[in-house]
């Protein structure tokens, strides 16, 4: 893709649905006891690819136009559709490039009473698995991996017992899977980790009506064999994809923006407060909470961003709330008054690409600067960008930030395997067209 700055961003949009949402509202409808509706399930390749998943297992899912229709046939009711004349048949899953699907759908295979096997792309099949396999090894599943507990996963489903389990990562994937494993476990489950991670699991859990105690501060616990009851569930639009244009409009001169229907969550909302510490111009409204998930429309103009005299230090348990922000949050810096320092990011390290050193790399492919840290970088701003071509390593987050860097560049950026975009906002660069003009984004053939 070529896009051409400098522009502006103007207009409203309607995003799609949240990601992180879709994936749980699939599994956990796969496994409710009937039929739950879903309207606005997000487009993304990832959430696509946990569908396939659940109709390899044998879940009805249809698509009925307004939404999916998702028939669950209960926490054991997964029947896989491949060979069923041969017991020995190992239901074979592609996750593609989705972390979420087979860290969280691991959680409720480890537990069925049948073989499966998930693998993934290449960019997954180099992401560290040994953070689920082992909670659900001490849970009693037999899981076989690489050498280096690299999909694909041979999931050997067990009876699985409860453990109370302290995760080293902060991590809202290997806390899902653990819950969800814990669904169908003998016992209480209980969890915790280092920080909080987002919670969409636990209040989507509560909504099926599975009793899930957060009484005790930092830990979780479920109870199990607690029968889900379908629901009508109405998936938010995702900030996580509002954040490329929420960035656009505050970084761009003459931008105006309204996104409706974003999901609020406070756990996932950091970059909305990062920006407004930057002096961002941003405002929420029309504020509404279904299913306990805060919805509302998000306003934003240009402003002017600075950060304060010491430089902004972004790290600890902030990171887990900001972290698929990263990429874009690293765009904005470039054109910010002052530094701004991100520490305590390793795990950006293990996303779809090594989000440190592609957001390094792109930054000075556009003629910026960065310095580049084992957990981290910092960047002192603002500086002016100028065209370039960008690597994007195939992670579609790297490819939305640096379209969007684009438009402040001078000059035309052409971003390599820009369509990985897909993975999480198939329809990013039609909509970045719709807000900044007809000329500004250009396919190459
Ligand atoms: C996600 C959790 C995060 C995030 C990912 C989605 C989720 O990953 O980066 O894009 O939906 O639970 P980790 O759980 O590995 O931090």
């Amino acid at each position: 893709m070529r896009i051409k700055g400098p522009a502006r961003v103007r207009g409203s949009l309607k995003l799609p649905g949240d990601k992180s949402i879709s994936h749980r509202i699939a599994m956990l409808a796969s496994i409710a006891s009937g039929l739950s509706r879903v309207t606005g399930f997000a487009s993304s390749a990832d959430c696509q690819a946990t569908l396939d998943c659940i109709r390899k297992l044998g879940i009805r899912v249809e698509d009925s136009g307004s939404g999916l229709v998702i028939h669950g046939e209960g926490l054991f009711g997964y029947h896989p559709t491949e060979s069923p004349e041969s017991p020995k048949a190992i239901v074979q899953l592609n996750a593609g490039n989705s972390g979420s699907t087979m860290r969280m759908l691991s959680g409720l295979l480890a537990g069925q009473r049948f073989t499966s096997e998930i693998t993934g792309d290449e960019s997954l099949r180099r992401r560290p698995m040994a953070r689920i396999i082992e909670p659900l090894s001490l849970m009693g599943a037999r899981i076989d991996a690489t050498e280096a507990s690299f999909a694909p996963l041979t999931i050997h489903g067990r009876k699985l017992r409860a453990i109370s389990y302290a995760s080293p990562v902060a991590s809202a994937q290997v806390k899902s899977c653990v819950l969800f494993a814990g669904l169908l476990a003998d016992g209480r489950t209980v969890f915790s980790e280092p920080a909080p991670s987002r919670d969409h699991t636990e209040l989507m859990l509560r909504e099926f009506g599975t009793p899930v105690d957060g009484s005790s501060p930092g830990t979780l616990s479920i109870e199990a064999k607690h029968e889900l009851t379908p629901l009508d569930y109405q998936v938010p639009g995702d900030v996580s994809s509002a954040a490329f244009f929420i960035a656009a409009a505050s970084i761009l001169p003459d931008s105006e923006l309204m996104l409706r229907g974003v999901g609020l969550n406070p756990t996932r909302t950091a970059f909305l407060d990062v920006l407004g510490d930057l002096g961002a111009s941003l405002r929420t409204q029309n504020h509404r909470e279904p299913h306990s998930e805060l919805v509302g429309d998000i306003v934003v103009s240009s402003a002017q961003l600075r950060s304060e005299r010491r430089g902004t230090l972004l790290s600890g348990a902030t990171i887990p709330n900001i972290i698929d922000e990263i990429p874009i949050l690293a765009v904005v810096a470039t054109q910010v008054e002052g530094r701004v320092e991100v520490r305590d990011a390793k795990e950006l390290r293990i996303k779809e690409s090594d989000r440190i050193q592609t957001v390094a790399g792109g930054i000075r492919s556009l003629g910026g600067e960065i310095e580049e840290f084992e957990d981290g970088f910092a960047i002192t701003g603002p500086q002016r960008l100028t065209g370039g071509r960008v690597e994007t390593r195939g992670d579609h987050r790297i490819a939305m930030a640096f379209a969007i860097a684009a438009l402040i560049a001078e000059g035309t950026t052409e971003i390599i395997d820009a369509e990985c975009a897909t993975v999480s906002f198939p329809e990013f660069y039609e909509s970045l067209t719709m807000l900044t003009g007809p000329d500004t984004v250009e396919p190459v053939p």
